[in-house]
């Protein structure tokens, strides 16, 4: 994860919209059409966000404020707001709404640099809205900046009218037999955790969803040490996320797996925990360590993987070559993009960022501003001087 391998004063030919050629050398060989001067820009891969909660409708700043004057998450989630709050929204709110909604995030995330995320259904809690809120990131995914993967996460809360176990059998039996049927995710994930999915639940839930053809995420020891790590490794998901409660043999269990350990670090800094995920000690023992935002309305309202790397930085100890591996690379192993995304490399897809900064090492030291000034997806400029132009014209009109 330390080991980037810097260019300077680099060529980077692009050809059908992957890397034709990265080196030194203009002379390639290779007819040039059109040319771009991105001198004194430093190119990046385009970050990989591997973990987001995007298809949700209404926000929480007042619970935010709440939190702010000393109440916890989980007391607001117990009083009846939290994930249930969303849930309401989120069911309100018409199928078209919701594509708006994650485009328009979409769009922030591309001017921060994203060019792929990750979308976790979980607002809806029976089979109609799950379906709608999936539908919604497919119907969004076409219109947006970038590339968006979908995740069943049907075991995100206990429904509202239904806080019981039938909702298991629900998800089982009904929620993700529709997603499979629909190709609406290539992911299902789980939300094990004190007072909300048991270890049985969760590992019931994903390995109908694994027999389904969709491969499992797993929320796994965010809140408590519920041996979610060790659960992940087990049912070898493709990530288990959060971690702050890791045990050592959750750490342990991960760094024998292929899992990847997926660090929000936004999350803690947002709810104020002191508990950040133990990066060193996972990247020490050899997990593979991917960083992603969390974005959702409750714990972590950020589209940002600059802020998140940052904080994987000055507040896990990560080093900036290790964050930027994670928030690239590695996020893409989890989504099983590895191939196509994550670094730029001849073959793959033509994701990336030029900051404006000298090197790679100004996206920590020179924190809190957006330093992205363009971004190509697919060879295909979305951002140009830090302004949108995919889909521009339809975010003018809306306004
Ligand atoms: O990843 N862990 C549960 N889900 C989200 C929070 C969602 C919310 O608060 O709306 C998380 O932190
Ligand atoms: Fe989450």
């Amino acid at each position: 994860m330390r080991n980037l391998t810097i260019l300077d004063d680099a060529v980077i030919v692009i050809r059908d919209g992957r890397i034709a050629y990265i080196g030194p050398d203009r002379r390639t060989g290779i007819a040039i059409t059109e040319e771009f001067d991105a001198r004194r820009a430093t190119a990046i891969p385009g970050f990989v966000d591997s973990h987001t909660h995007l298809p949700w409708a209404g926000f929480r700043e007042s619970e935010f404020n709440r939190r702010l004057q000393g109440e916890t998450y989980e007391q607001i989630a117990a009083s009846g707001g939290g994930i249930a709050s969303t849930v309401r929204a989120t069911r309100a709110a018409s199928e078209d709404r919701l594509v708006d909604n994650i485009v328009e995030r979409a769009r922030t995330m591309a001017r921060h640099g994203t060019t792929t995320a990750e979308a976790k259904s979980g607002y809806g809690l029976n089979v109609d809205h799950e379906l709608k809120q999936l539908r919604a990131i497919r119907r969004a995914g076409e219109r947006s900046p970038l590339r968006l993967v979908s995740t069943c996460l049907a075991a995100h809360e206990f429904p509202p009218e239904r806080r019981d176990a039938t909702y298991v059998d629900e998800i089982v039996e009904h929620i993700l037999p529709a997603v499979a049927t629909e190709k609406l995710a290539t992911f299902c994930d789980a939300f094990v955790e004190r007072g909300v999915f048991t270890r049985e639940q969760g590992q019931r839930v994903l390995r109908a969803g694994a027999s389904l053809g969709l491969i499992p995420r797993l929320h796994a020891d965010e809140l408590s040490d519920t041996d979610g790590a060790s659960l992940a490794a087990e049912l070898q998901a493709a990530s288990a996320d959060h971690l702050m409660y890791v045990s050592d043999r959750g750490v342990a269990a991960l760094a024998a797996s292929n899992t990847v350990a997926n660090l929000l670090p936004a999350t803690s800094f947002f709810l104020m925990s002191p508990r950040y995920a133990p990066a060193r000690a996972l990247i020490d023992a050899g997990a593979i360590v991917s960083l992603s935002t969390d974005c959702n309305p409750g714990s972590s309202m950020t589209e940002s993987m600059s802020m998140v790397i940052q904080l994987a930085t000055l507040q896990m100890k990560m080093t900036v070559e290790e964050s930027l591996t994670a928030a690239t690379l590695n996020g893409a192993h989890s989504l099983r993009l590895a191939d196509e995304v994550g670094s730029i490399e001849i073959g793959k897809r033509a994701d990336i960022v030029l900051l404006d900064a000298p090197n790679y090492l100004h996206l920590v030291y020179h924190f809190g501003v957006n330093l992205v000034r363009d971004v190509l997806r697919d060879g295909e400029f979305v951002v140009r001087d830090q302004r949108l132009v995919y889909g521009a014209r339809a975010g003018e009109a809306r306004r």
